[in-house]
């Protein structure tokens, strides 16, 4: 059996990850090595199909060389330190990471196997080592829209993102949720107040959010009751980071370079853990909807056409609905006025499964199997 050496595995793409695995009983096939960058030498935690054992030093680089595959929910930071000092010492395994340091390097695969299993097989055949998760929002939008891409029926995409505050990590969770709870606490005996407006207790929400008292050491700015335009750091052609990735992480995934033109702007709100996307497509031909929605339908198992109707929309397409699941809803699928060739799109996934953590899992089981 694989010796897999787990690291960052308690933060919260590696505990998704974890209990993933639990669930699908991956740690039945492989011998896992459970690392801590603090805790070396506890126990590790009771997990099923796990025999006990102590954890080790995630910074013990002749033990980590032991290993045939790592995989690493770590974050940029270990992986800059480590990866290199592996690479030196000529390890020979596999290196699976949920961090985005290596993603665009020349010998690195981003993996999204659904998408792109083909990608995956060659990356391995030409003795490719290191698999990189991709962004969530990338894989969000290819496990949406992998049939049109597959069938390279797209001529470009523009997308507006409603990106969840765990894309930003836990953190970030926390202080949304504490936004929120401030904002309530200030106004909740006033909402069964007769004499006071919704504008007056509107008047006294917005003067609390911009107070000095209100939590925003890690969004910044306030988020509960807004929204932020702005994801990750300013690229030099107007785009930030997360927009720039749209194009050339898609096409890296493809195996393409540039080939898919796709831009727009990505936008924080207020949902704790699903990403959800709305997408202005020109395709290459004229296609029925019907047929549009068969190839989306037919390119993966976890793809769901959710008919253009209110109920089926509020039921099934919003985040409250996919939270926790593997569901990738797509819906809002009509032509546009622009012409025959213009359709929107609207989907939904939950950031920290497709997003994150389920690719490498499915990447583990693609080396050992
Ligand atoms: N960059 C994403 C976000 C997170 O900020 O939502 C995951 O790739």
């Amino acid at each position: 059996m694989k010796c897999v050496g787990l690291i960052g595995w308690r933060g919260m793409v590696g505990s998704v990850l974890l209990k993933r695995m639990e669930e699908e009983n991956d740690f039945l096939n492989i011998r896992p090595i459970f690392f801590s960058t603090s805790q070396c030498g506890q126990d590790i935690p009771i997990i099923k199909h796990v025999l006990p054992d102590t954890l080790k030093d995630a910074y013990d680089i002749d033990l980590l060389k032991q290993m045939d595959i790592i995989i690493t929910c770590q974050g940029s930071l270990y992986t800059q330190e480590i990866y290199p000092r592996l690479k030196q010492y000529s390890w020979k395994g596999y290196w699976i990471d949920a961090a985005s340091l290596l993603r665009m390097e020349n010998d690195s695969t981003i993996i999204l196997d659904p998408v792109n299993y083909g990608v995956i097989k060659n990356s391995i055949s030409n003795g490719i080592k290191t698999f990189i998760g991709g962004n969530c929002t990338v894989s969000l939008m290819l496990m949406s829209l992998g049939g049109l891409f597959q069938r390279e029926l797209i001529e470009w995409i523009s997308f507006s993102t409603y990106q969840a505050a765990s894309g930003a990590g836990a953190r970030h969770m926390i202080e949304l949720l504490e936004q929120m709870g401030m904002l309530y606490n200030s106004i909740s005996q006033d909402l069964s107040n007769p004499s006071l407006s919704i504008l007056d207790i509107e008047r006294k929400v917005t003067q609390i959010s911009r107070s000095d008292e209100f939590p925003i050491k890690n969004f910044s700015i306030p988020l509960a009751g807004s929204l932020i335009p702005w994801i990750d750091v300013e690229m030099n052609n107007g785009q930030t980071r997360e927009e720039w990735k749209g194009q050339s992480e898609t096409n890296k995934i493809l195996g393409f370079k540039n080939k898919f033109l796709i831009d727009g702007t990505c936008v924080r709100i207020g949902s704790l853990r699903c990403h959800s996307q709305s997408f202005i497509i020109k395709l290459k031909k004229d296609l029925s909807l019907e047929n549009i929605e068969d190839i989306i339908a037919n390119h993966n198992d976890w793809v769901n056409i959710i008919p253009n109707t209110v109920e089926d929309t509020l039921s099934e397409l919003t985040p409250s609905a996919v939270t926790g699941t593997l569901k990738i809803p797509i819906g809002r699928l009509k032509k546009l006025n622009m012409g025959t060739k213009y359709i929107s799109a609207f989907t939904v996934g939950d950031q920290l499964l497709w997003g994150a953590a389920e690719p490498l899992r499915r990447m583990l089981n693609i080396l050992i199997n």
